[in-house]
């Protein structure tokens, strides 16, 4: 029977911990400030782990990211050579897929332009374009991405996709590598990032893919949504883009600091949409569900799923 060790911030460890223990029963599940020998720990549950984090663990079959992003995992100075799963999970991909539609829905039909006019007791009669002639490029073609163009494709939005290695997928023009990348930026009137963080996709959202983007679709130019990780973006760059009319609006869920310091200037900006980090939380429910079948599926001889590829970094 296995030793299951959480470590988790901003989540309720011990919420989660009576999950797994339920969910496993004759296992073993320990927290931080429990007594344990660190070397009968067999799995790790983390999310944004300490410095200390891995100390001791040398009988570690393998490491379970409760986030679908490891790039915080990945830069761990102490991260044991161990397998690392990620948690790629239908429900969290919903919500995600939810949030993406949700936001270019609103930018489409201009919702923060009639926002700004209410505000203003303005009534302008602007008539957005047509779901057809407004075209939505997807960075990132993975578990969420291509959950998100299954739903965009309903609405009729014509869809473009960027990924590392080409893509075939029906009803979506896919563009691949850097190469295509001003191609891909030159049909896209909304921008949505899905990408992971790693050393070639830092700092992606700048003032050159914005200057890039197609100018004659969207009323007011084109808009950028940003649902993955804050270090794609360089906020100095979004606030001028949204300032100087590059950009015509942005939604960002993900920031460089988080939580988005008091005196950053995007707070400020009306055609700026600021969530906290909530695109896509990981559900308790389906999180332990998921771990507790990899930890009894990897005792019982079968392979880890979605294990991460350290070297491509995601
Ligand atoms: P996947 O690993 O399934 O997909 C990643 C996609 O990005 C792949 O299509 C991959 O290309 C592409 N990609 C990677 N590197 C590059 C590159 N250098 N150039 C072009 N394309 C690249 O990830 P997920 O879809 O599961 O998740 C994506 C990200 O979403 C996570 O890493 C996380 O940061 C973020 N996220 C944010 C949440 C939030 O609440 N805000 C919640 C959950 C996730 P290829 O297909 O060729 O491999
Ligand atoms: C994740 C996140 O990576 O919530 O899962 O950001």
């Amino acid at each position: 029977m296995a030793t299951l060790l959480l470590h988790l911030a901003d989540f309720d460890e011990a919420s989660w911990a009576r999950g797994f223990a339920a969910n496993l029963p004759g296992h073993r599940v320990v927290l931080r400030g429990d007594s344990y020998d660190p070397a009968e720990i067999d799995y790790i549950f983390v999310w944004k782990p300490k410095p200390d984090a891995f100390e001791g663990l040398s009988g570690l079959k393998a490491v379970l990211s409760l986030g679908a992003g490891v790039d915080a995992l990945l830069q761990h100075p102490k991260l044991p050579d161990k397998p690392i799963v990620r948690f790629v999970d239908a429900d969290l991909t919903q919500r995600m897929s939810d949030y993406v539609l949700a936001n270019v829905l609103m930018h489409h039909r201009l919702f923060m332009r009639f926002k700004e006019d209410q505000e203003a007791r303005r009534w302008v009669q602007l008539y957005p374009p047509a779901a057809w002639e407004t075209t939505v490029g997807i960075m990132g073609m993975g578990v969420l991405g291509q959950d998100a163009v299954k739903h965009l494709k309903v609405f009729g939005f014509p869809l473009r996709s960027w990924s590392r290695t080409p893509k075939a997928i029906e009803g979506v023009e896919g563009f691949a590598g850097p190469g295509q990348f001003d191609e891909f930026l030159a049909g896209t009137d909304i921008l949505v990032n899905l990408l992971p963080l790693t050393p070639e996709t830092t700092g992606i959202l700048n003032y050159e893919t914005f200057s890039k983007l197609r100018r004659n679709g969207l009323d007011g130019g084109p808009v950028v949504i940003n649902a993955a990780r804050g270090r794609h973006q360089r906020e100095a760059d979004i606030v001028r883009a949204l300032t100087d009319g590059t950009l015509r609006a942005a939604s960002l869920d993900v920031f460089e600091v988080e939580p988005l310091p008091q005196d950053s200037p995007l707070w400020a900006l009306p055609n700026c949409l600021i969530t906290p980090h909530i695109a896509a939380a990981s559900s308790e429910k389906t999180g332990v569900a998921y771990f507790s079948k990899v930890i009894l599926d990897h005792d019982a001889g079968k392979p880890l799923p979605n294990v991460v590829d350290v070297k491509r970094g995601y």
